[in-house]
């Protein structure tokens, strides 16, 4: 999926956050006081609400659905013992604009995390097990 522009590099400043539309996608871009600017998936990942509804206090995201909080520079949920984080985005600024790239899981790419439709692809597992074959899928419950 290639870069799209989501809003001029003046719209969001530090210490501050934004909740754009680029085609289907809606994007939070954030900004923390001390830290870089991110872009993450503009949905909160506990029950997939829009985070229209949600705070900034210039480290910390809260959905205001059910009061989650997500810590800015990770992304990751800070008021739960959970391991749902904001989805990522990669990001970058050139010229006049803020790019961001939908779509593609920025957390694959950085060694974390894979969807477990995507495990029985790995090399060496066997072909044609069922969706869920693991050696065991006690870790991801
Ligand atoms: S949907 Fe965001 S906290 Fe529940």
């Amino acid at each position: 999926m290639a870069f799209i522009s989501i809003c001029s590099a003046d719209a969001v400043g530090e210490g501050s956050m934004g909740l754009f539309q680029a085609g289907k996608k809606s994007i939070l871009l954030v900004w923390p006081a001390g830290g870089e600017l991110k872009a993450y998936r503009g949905r909160c990942p506990h029950a997939d609400m829009p985070l229209t509804e949600s705070s900034f206090d210039g480290r910390k995201v809260t959905c205001l659905h059910h009061n989650w909080g997500f810590e800015c520079d990770t992304g990751k949920c800070v008021t739960h013992a959970v391991r749902n984080a904001l989805h990522p985005y990669p990001l970058r600024i050139e010229g006049e604009e803020i790019w961001a790239r939908s779509g593609s899981p920025a957390r694959r790419a950085e060694g974390g995390r894979q969807c477990l439709r995507h495990k029985s692809k790995q090399k060496g597992r066997p072909r044609g097990r069922p969706f869920l074959w693991a050696e065991s899928t006690a870790q991801y419950r």
